[in-house]
């Protein structure tokens, strides 16, 4: 078995939902080492794709009250508002992905850039794991609704959702179990016969 504690601590990585999560939140300078992790995926010709907007403090309330008004615009009566209101209160910091892909780039095609947001959401995700926060991404009917799109984006964005981030309240299983064999993945490619 091949085990390095560098290795080791991103195989365990897992997410850990927003009713996992409790204060503390990542400190700026944490904050900040995510977004460094995030800024080193790779990203075709380094457009950076993507903006973090961060939302903690009073702010949480602002984006409650967009949840729950999307609930109810939704169809959702005051019980199911309440709920949604709730995932916006519940994590201690919520981070925003905010999109920025151009369809007319010359040289990046969309899934390009699009595999570049992933990257770095994921990046963003394994160094709060290895610095001992939870975190989990999140989207949903949400991230789709107009007003709160409009709240997070400029003319052209796409709002992706938001990435949940806290202190876990447990150890949760790491998941690893859940996942497939690498063999089902990683295949040997031959080329097509003539
Ligand atoms: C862009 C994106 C949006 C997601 N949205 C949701 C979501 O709204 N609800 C949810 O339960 N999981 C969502 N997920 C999946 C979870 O973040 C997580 O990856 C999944 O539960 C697998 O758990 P693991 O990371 O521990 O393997 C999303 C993942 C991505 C990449």
């Amino acid at each position: 078995m091949i085990s390095t504690p560098g290795l080791d601590a991103l195989l365990g990585r897992h997410s850990v939902g927003p009713k996992h999560l409790v204060e503390p939140g990542p400190s700026d300078a944490q904050l900040a080492v995510m977004v460094r992790a995030a800024l080193r995926a790779p990203d075709h010709a380094e457009l950076v794709p993507y903006r973090f907007k961060l939302v903690r403090g009073a702010a949480k309330q602002g984006m409650a009250a967009l949840f729950a008004d999307a609930a109810r615009a939704a169809g959702k009566g005051e019980e199911g508002a309440a709920l949604d209101a709730e995932r916006a209160l519940r994590p201690p910091v919520s981070v925003a992905v905010v999109a920025r892909i151009d369809p007319d780039h010359p040289q990046v095609p969309v899934p390009e850039q699009w595999a570049a947001v992933g990257g770095a959401v994921s990046n963003f995700l394994t160094a709060a794991h290895l610095l001992g926060f939870g975190g989990k991404m999140l989207s949903g009917a949400k991230a789709r609704d107009p007003a709160i799109a409009a709240a997070f984006c400029a003319p052209g964005e796409t709002l992706l959702g938001w990435i949940a981030l806290g202190t876990p309240a447990r150890r949760a299983p790491s998941g690893a179990s859940r996942k497939p064999d690498p063999a089902a993945v990683l295949q040997d490619w031959h080329p097509p016969c003539k």
